[in-house]
């Protein structure tokens, strides 16, 4: 019997047999009631696939240009904080693991390990995301910083006014440092090969910004991030960061299309639409159900990353043929990191990569550009379902499956 896991599902499965309750929570869980969470999964799943046979597939390619550069596949290791806390050093398993499957890997601010170990881990590209915090300073030396050490592009997280109300957190009191209560003792007990790795490596704690900031025991980490992070970010503070940055800068954590015009007027080179996998604003849209709009706002000017709830090369193969030029991944590449490490990780891209190529394949698209919205069909109209609440048209009860594009209903078969 093959033990190894097969899919995204399984990585998360293994990874909640290999932590503690409190640590798979704070990776798996989402804001308030948890239904931003939900939906982006539900919003996936409610877009179905047109194969295209026949069609010579013979040939099949994943590989994609972003910024100049020739990727293997358009995934991303997106941006996570406290790595560390799913495996030690966390972070650089995931850039060795990017950089071996040559793919982007964005450090977060909120990394574990220092910017040079990044930088020194693997040939692959490096890209840093930013976080603006209240003393303006020490964003601007990070960026600088980021430069410096070879990170070629600046991922900007604008989404993070105030932290969303993580509830499994807070009730289970994820502090930094951590604090040994009771609870988290049982806990610590009945995972103990993760105990084991903590006890030889140390706990983890934010190496960047401990360096930069100084940090104080909290309660929660959102209880940090709200000392530290600046709620008065607007464009202005981002064209600032525009004259700071010269590569590509990129915008994380969009999902008001009516503000591409405000990122094209300032040379924004790209941007994420994003709920934060449903970690902030609960309630809000899935990402993938919003990123039709912003393809049409942005045009060709703009290149467009989605994340948020993709865990299959099906997910990727939606979103590419809705426009998004990439997917970033937060959680497939997390739960496949406490997992098993680097090898996890590169094991969970390759994944990712045979899923997106049997389902382009089935599609009739050898490239990835051959991907497009014709190819889709949702199961509720989305013109009537996603509608301004106000004076949106009435839903028609017999429209099942519909252009995912908001075109005319599918004729019935
Ligand atoms: C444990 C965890 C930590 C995260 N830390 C950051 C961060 O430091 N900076 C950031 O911009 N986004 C952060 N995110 C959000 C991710 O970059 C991404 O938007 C989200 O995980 C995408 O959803 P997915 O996990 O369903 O793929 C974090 C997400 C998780 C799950």
């Amino acid at each position: 019997m093959n033990s190894e896991p097969q899919s995204i599902a399984d990585y998360r499965e293994a990874a909640r047999k290999h932590l503690p309750r409190f640590v798979f929570d704070f990776i798996d869980g989402g804001s308030g009631s948890e239904n931003t969470l939900q939906e982006n999964r539900e919003a996936l799943d409610r877009i179905r696939l047109l194969g295209s046979a026949p069609a010579n597939v013979s040939e099949c390619s994943q590989a994609v240009r972003l910024f100049g550069h020739e990727y293997k596949m358009p995934v991303i290791i997106g941006p996570t904080g406290l790595a560390g806390a799913a495996w030690p050093r966390g972070d650089l398993d995931l850039a060795r693991a990017a950089a071996a499957q040559a793919i982007p890997f964005v450090m977060s601010s909120a990394a574990t390990v220092r910017m040079e170990d990044v930088a020194a881990a693997g040939a692959g590209s490096k890209w840093f995301q930013l976080y603006v915090f209240k003393d303006r300073e020490v964003s601007k030396r990070l960026a600088l910083k980021a430069h410096d050490l070879g990170f070629t592009a600046l991922e900007v997280t604008v989404d993070n006014a105030i932290p969303g109300r993580r509830l499994r957190d807070a009730r289970n009191g994820f502090s930094l440092p951590f604090r040994w209560t009771p609870g988290k003792l049982a806990s610590l007990l009945a995972h103990p090969s993760w105990t084991l790795q903590m006890a030889r490596n140390g706990a983890p704690g934010l190496e960047v910004m401990a360096a930069e900031l100084g940090l104080e025991p909290t309660e929660t980490i959102a209880e940090l991030m709200q000392s530290l992070l600046d709620p008065s970010v607007e464009w202005e503070t981002i064209k600032w960061l525009r004259d700071l940055w010269k590569g590509p800068l990129i915008v994380k954590g969009m999902l008001d299309p009516g503000q591409v015009k405000h990122a094209l007027k300032i040379g924004i080179d790209g941007l994420v639409i994003s709920n934060h996998g449903g970690r902030q604003l609960d309630g809000a849209i899935a990402s993938i159900d919003i990123l039709p709009e912003f393809r049409k706002a942005a045009g060709e000017d703009l290149t467009l990353f989605i994340d948020s709830g993709f865990r299959t090369g099906s997910d990727i193969a939606r979103a590419l043929a809705l426009g998004a030029d990439a997917v970033q991944v937060g959680r497939a590449t997390l739960y496949a990191l406490a997992s098993g490490g680097e090898r996890s990780v590169r094991n969970a891209l390759a994944v990712l990569k045979e899923e997106l190529k049997v389902v382009q394949i089935l599609m009739g698209a050898r490239t990835v550009a051959d991907l497009n919205p014709a190819m889709l069909r949702r199961h509720a109209p989305p013109a009537q379902m996603l509608a301004p609440v106000a004076g949106g048209p009435a839903p028609e009860a017999h429209a099942v499956l519909s252009l995912v594009t908001g075109g005319a209903p599918n004729p019935a078969p």
